[in-house]
Parts: structure tokens; C-alpha cells; sequence
């Protein structure tokens, strides 16, 4: 082997290595410490067929959880169904059909779990979508399921979170919610929270979700005040998923190198979402924004109580709750 290839081998072998323990010491975060177990007690998980929510959902059956996976494709639902059982060696596993982008089908999962289940503990608000288009209502994509589609969802289920308390909502939202913006006066005419398709628009649209969603739990958390139901809103880090399947080819081949490095699994990107499920004696943070499993301040956007209750009456409209 020449010398040029030996030199070639050391540096490509050191970034790998300096990369690895990089990525342990620093990337991976801090893991949910929680040793809960969960029999008897009824999960709902958005978006659970790949991403962090599979991840999310086969730790909580693992711990004995009865799990639906809330869904909007049958076919990709029920391959996920398989796996989680597989992995969580649990047979307490439901594929449930939810597409957050319709109101519609919001209303009838709800109706379905409401006649064929008998609890709900836990709540996890984990679907999100990164691209721009409309909902079959009219709503602005990211708008509609990011934040409408579990809104309504949240809504439609809170009576029977009563009943089972202390139970929890947990909402994932992002740390991109720092530059989100609430736009109520093009909410009101487009039913949108901005408008244009350019890459940079995306990620504001996609930011604004994520703000609506740190605030509604914000808001949730005021009206749950006396029940034993707590709320918490979280970035789950940055996490190599499928979130960007809908990106340019460009960016993504970009994002490749940077991802496998510098990027959570998506088992490592759950572990704030179960520590916000889990962790005992939260109570007290209800309404809280988490972080590599730990409760962050935020800016004071984000806990502005006047946006939060206007948003709170914007969403009862936009999703035909009143
Ligand atoms: N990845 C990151 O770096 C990152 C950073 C901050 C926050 N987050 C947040 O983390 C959450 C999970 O994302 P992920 O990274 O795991 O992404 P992912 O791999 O793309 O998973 C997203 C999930 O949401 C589902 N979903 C999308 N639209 C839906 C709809 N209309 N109805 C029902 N489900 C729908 C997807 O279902 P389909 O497979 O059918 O599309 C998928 O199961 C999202 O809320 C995201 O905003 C992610
Ligand atoms: C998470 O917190 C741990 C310990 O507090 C720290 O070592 C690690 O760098 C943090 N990771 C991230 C991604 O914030
Ligand atoms: C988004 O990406 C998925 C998976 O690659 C693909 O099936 C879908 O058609 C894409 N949607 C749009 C509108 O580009």
C-alpha cells in the first residue's frame, strides 16, 4: 500500500473515531431515566409508523402499555403494527386510522377509540409534516397538522383523560419554534400561517406550527388547572428521521454527512418525549417546554398569554369545535 493511501486510511479512520465518541459524549443527550411501568395503562401515539414515534411507541409497550398508533396510512400503520409488536414483544398493540390533515377523520378516530377503548393515560401529539400545500379543509398543510389536526384531537379526548387521571398530554414540538411567528391576521384570511413555497418560507411555515404548538400547551395547561391532567410541549433534538423526505435532493444530500454525525437515532430522539410521558414528579411543570430531557425557560413569545388564549379561541373556529 502506497504512503498517500496509509495517511488516506489514519485520517479517514481518526474523523470516524473523533466522530463516534463526538457523537456519545455530546449528540446522543441525556436518556429517560424513568423505570415506569405502564400496565394497564392506554397510550395514543400520532405518527407512530416511523421517526421518533415508532421509537416512542415500542419503549411504552415494552413497558406494558396498551398502545394504539395513531396513523393516516393503513398500509405503512400496519407494518409498523408488526414491528412494534415484534420489538416490544407485546401483543397490547392497535393500528387506528388518523389523518391529522382531516377534521373529519379526527372526529372519527376519536368516536372510535371513545366506544372501543376504555382509558387513556397518555396522550403523545407526535405527528409533524415539513411541506407546504393544503389540508381537505383549506388549512395551510403545516398549519392543519401540526397543530389543528391535535388540537381537535386533544379536545375530542380530554373528558376521558379526566376520568383517568393523573394522565398527560405531550406534545413534540421543535426548538425551531424560537423563530415561529403568529400571524393571526393571514390566519384569518388564509386560514394559513404564511403563505409562499420558497425553501426559506417552508422553514418559517414549519417554525410558526411549532410555536403553535409550545403555546397551546402553554394554554391547555391554564384550563387543565384542578383536573390531573398535565401538559408539556418538547424539542426532541435533531433527529436523522424522515421529517425532511419531502426536501430538495440537494439539501438532503447535504444534510447526509451532517446527519450521520451530528444527528440523534431516532431512539435517542424519543427519550425527552418518554421523559415528558414518564418522569414522576413533572407535575408541578405543567405547561412546560423540555429539552434533551430537561425544562427549559423560554423566550417570552412563547409563554405570551395573550397570543396563547387568541390562539386557543382561533383554533376552537378553525377546527369547528365551536
Ligand atoms: N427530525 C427532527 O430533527 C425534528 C426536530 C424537531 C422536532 N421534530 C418533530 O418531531 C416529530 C416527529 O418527527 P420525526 O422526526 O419522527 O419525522 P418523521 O420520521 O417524518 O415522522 C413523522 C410522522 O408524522 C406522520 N404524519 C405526517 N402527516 C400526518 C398526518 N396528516 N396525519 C397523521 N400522521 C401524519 C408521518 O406519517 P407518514 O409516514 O404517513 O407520513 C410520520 O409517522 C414531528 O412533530 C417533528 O416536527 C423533529
Ligand atoms: C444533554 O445534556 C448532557 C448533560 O447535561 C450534556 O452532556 C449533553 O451535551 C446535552 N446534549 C444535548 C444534545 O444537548
Ligand atoms: C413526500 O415524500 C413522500 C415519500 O418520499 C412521497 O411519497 C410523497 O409523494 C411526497 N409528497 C410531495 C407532495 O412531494
Amino acid at each position: 500500500m502506497s504512503d498517500m493511501m496509509s495517511y488516506f486510511l489514519l485520517i479517514v479512520g481518526c474523523v470516524i473515531g473523533i466522530g463516534y465518541i463526538f457523537h456519545n459524549l455530546v449528540v446522543k443527550g441525556n436518556r429517560c431515566t424513568s423505570t415506569a411501568k405502564l400496565h394497564g395503562k392506554t397510550v395514543i401515539v400520532t405518527g407512530s409508523n416511523t421517526g421518533i414515534g415508532k421509537k416512542t411507541a415500542i419503549n411504552l409497550a415494552t413497558r406494558g402499555a396498551r398502545v394504539i398508533l395513531a396513523c393516516r396510512s393503513q398500509q405503512r400503520g400496519e407494518i409498523a403494527l408488526a414491528e412494534v409488536m415484534e420489538e416490544s414483544r407485546s401483543k397490547e398493540v392497535v393500528f387506528m386510522q388518523l389523518d391529522l390533515g382531516s377534521l373529519k377523520s379526527v372526529r372519527t378516530f376519536a368516536e372510535n377509540f371513545l366506544k372501543t377503548e376504555d382509558r387513556l393515560d397518555l396522550l403523545i401529539n407526535n405527528a409533524g409534516i415539513l411541506l407546504q400545500g393544503k389540508t381537505e379543509d383549506g388549512l395551510g398543510m403545516m398549519f392543519g397538522v401540526n397543530h389543528i389536526g391535535h388540537f381537535l384531537l386533544t379536545n375530542l379526548l380530554l373528558e376521558r383523560l379526566k376520568t383517568c387521571g393523573p394522565s398527560r398530554v405531550v406534545t413534540v414540538s421543535s426548538v425551531g419554534h424560537n423563530f415561529g411567528k403568529i400571524d393571526f391576521k393571514c390566519l384569518n384570511t388564509h386560514k394559513a400561517l404564511g403563505t409562499g413555497t420558497s425553501f426559506w418560507q417552508t422553514m418559517q411555515i414549519y417554525s410558526d406550527s411549532k410555536l403553535c404548538n409550545v403555546l397551546f400547551t402553554h394554554e391547555l395547561a391554564k384550563r387543565l388547572q384542578g383536573t390531573k391532567v398535565t401538559c408539556y410541549s418538547l424539542h426532541p433534538g435533531a433527529i436523522n428521521s424522515e421529517l425532511s423526505r419531502n426536501s430538495s435532493n440537494v439539501l438532503k444530500a447535504l444534510l447526509k454527512p451532517i446527519t450521520a454525525f451530528f444527528f440523534k437515532n431516532t431512539e435517542q430522539g424519543a427519550q425527552t418525549t418518554l421523559h415528558c410521558a414518564l418522569q414522576d414528579g413533572i407535575e408541578g411543570l405543567s405547561g412546560r417546554y423540555f429539552s434533551n430531557c430537561t425544562v427549559r425557560d423560554l423566550y417570552p413569545k412563547a409563554k405570551d398569554d395573550v397570543a396563547a388564549k387568541k390562539l386557543w379561541e382561533l383554533s376552537e373556529r378553525h377546527s369547528g369545535l365551536v
